[in-house]
């Protein structure tokens, strides 16, 4: 049943793709909204905010049959179930606010537990600290929770509950807040005691593709997922091996692994559900995320060192690591393989030489770097077959290039910088085995350099240079 909207409700803005029977898609519309600093550290949305903004999309693209909503993961929300009333902002995975909580978890030995249940290391990042967090801070909280009308979860549960009555969340999702147990991909009692989280607030888990209700003109809500997986659906990667990266706000890599979930060892990959379709087996994956990418650009230009995006490939001469300048993008800490939120950004290598362009290059270059990081893990779990982007920085020549050098593997940069979309597009048609459409087309980057090993050994000295920078004196 066609058309088929696909709304990636986004870190930085919310973006509605619209597919006809015919299998073309065209963007039907695009919002951006508040990034809340309150405090240093803290990032917040305005959840009404977001509503109002999917709300202006499905106007716009209406009519249409089916929607699929892709969400920001680990982002979480505190609601009335009876008002719909949102009690808080909400509460962005960038967040690290309760980063005090997770240390004071991991001191009492707990992380054993959330490693061996829900697959996840004790960090802000993950949604259950932050939804107790809003248990405890926001008014009513437990004057509501006391009389059986509040509501926890991720963002998505809170925009299918405004939309369709349907207090629901899918395994993709719920895999990212640290309360599933990802054997049985069920809430689990242990760990929401041991988060202070009350289970009976929390969501429904429901597959990924199915039913998440009806809006109010009759379309069905038909999927529901993380962007990162939905990302990973899109690019098509389906056999060991096969990883894509998203460079969005973070960068964000996934792999897929099969039926059971796969621990990621000492490889600081952390497991995760893939999706679901339907009534077949939920699928698993290794993910391996970068904090800041998207991101430490727009902060450069925040800072007014960089005019615009374009400027990235604009600029000429050496690469700023053949200068001897990196950069490492901590500037939220440093997620996969470190989990290490005291960690900061640091140029290292400046001299009275050093020009504007390589201060900027460095950046770009140090981002590729943490993505090289993320791949040799990957790779140590299974030799690298195919590697995928998409994202802003996918965009960029001079990136894509020193990527492929960087890896010294080839890249398959996806025609569309978007594919969470599509991939959101892809789950609303894999329930009907007739109706699937071509994806993507790609253009294979392959490495130009030499031995990248100097490089990388002084890119992993500056890591280590910036680690224990954020901590307290
Ligand atoms: O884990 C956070 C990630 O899913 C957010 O992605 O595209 O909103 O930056 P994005």
């Amino acid at each position: 049943m066609y058309p088929i909207l696909a709304i990636d409700q986004g870190t930085t803005s919310t973006k509605a793709y619209l597919r006809m029977a015919d299998g073309t898609t065209r963007l039907a519309g695009s919002r951006g909204h508040s990034q809340l600093h309150p405090h240093p550290g803290w990032v917040e949305h305005d959840p009404l905010e977001l509503l109002e903004n999917i709300r202006a999309l499905l106007a716009a693209a209406a009519p249409f049959a089916r929607l699929g909503l892709a969400n920001q993961g680990e982002t979480v929300v505190a609601w009335d179930a009876q008002t719909k009333r949102p009690l808080h902002n909400a509460i962005v995975w960038q967040d690290n606010r309760t980063s005090p909580e997770t240390e004071r978890l991991k001191a009492a030995g707990l992380e054993a537990e959330t490693l061996a249940r829900a697959g996840l290391p004790l960090d802000p990042y993950f949604s259950a600290t932050k939804l107790r967090w809003l248990l405890d801070n926001t008014q009513d909280a437990r004057a509501l929770h006391r009389q059986g009308r509040l509501r926890l979860g991720t963002s998505d549960a809170f925009f299918i509950d405004c939309l369709t009555g349907t207090f629901a969340t899918d395994v993709s999702t719920a895999s990212r807040t640290s309360l599933l147990n990802l054997r049985t991909l069920q809430w689990d009692e242990t760990l929401c005691a041991l988060f202070g989280v009350p289970l009976e607030c929390l969501p429904e888990i429901r597959p990924t593709a199915g039913d998440f209700g009806q809006l109010p003109g009759g379309a069905t809500l038909t999927a529901s997922a993380v962007d990162q997986q939905a990302a990973l659906f899109g690019h098509g990667c389906q056999q060991p091996g096969d990883i894509k990266i998203t460079f969005g706000t973070g960068a964000f890599a996934l792999g897929l692994t099969g039926a059971a979930p796969v621990m990621g060892g000492t490889t600081g990959l952390l497991p995760t559900a893939a999706w679901q379709i339907g009534a077949a087996a939920p699928q698993f994956a290794l993910e391996g995320g970068i904090l800041t990418a998207g991101s430490a650009l727009e902060w450069l230009r925040g800072i007014g060192l960089l005019a615009d995006f374009a400027e990235i490939d604009a600029l000429s001469g050496p690469s700023a690591a053949a200068q001897g300048v990196f950069f490492v993008p901590a500037l939220a800490g440093l997620g996969c393989p470190y989990w290490d939120r005291t960690a900061r950004g640091a140029w290292l290598g400046l001299s009275l030489e050093t020009p504007r362009a390589a201060l900027i290059r460095a950046v770009v270059e140090g981002i590729a770097l943490r993505a090289a990081e993320l791949a040799a893990a990957f790779a140590k779990t299974s030799p690298l077959a195919r590697v995928s982007i998409d994202g802003g920085l996918s965009r960029s020549t001079y990136f894509t290039q020193f990527l492929a050098n960087a890896l010294g593997h080839p890249v398959s940069v996806a025609a569309s910088a978007d594919l969470t979309a599509l991939g959101m597009l892809q789950f609303c048609e894999s329930l009907e085995s007739t109706s699937r459409h071509a994806g993507q087309d790609w253009q294979v980057v392959t490495p130009q350099a030499d031995d990248f090993t100097a490089i990388h050994m002084k890119f992993a000295s500056a890591v280590a240079c910036v680690r224990g920078h954020g901590a307290q004196p």
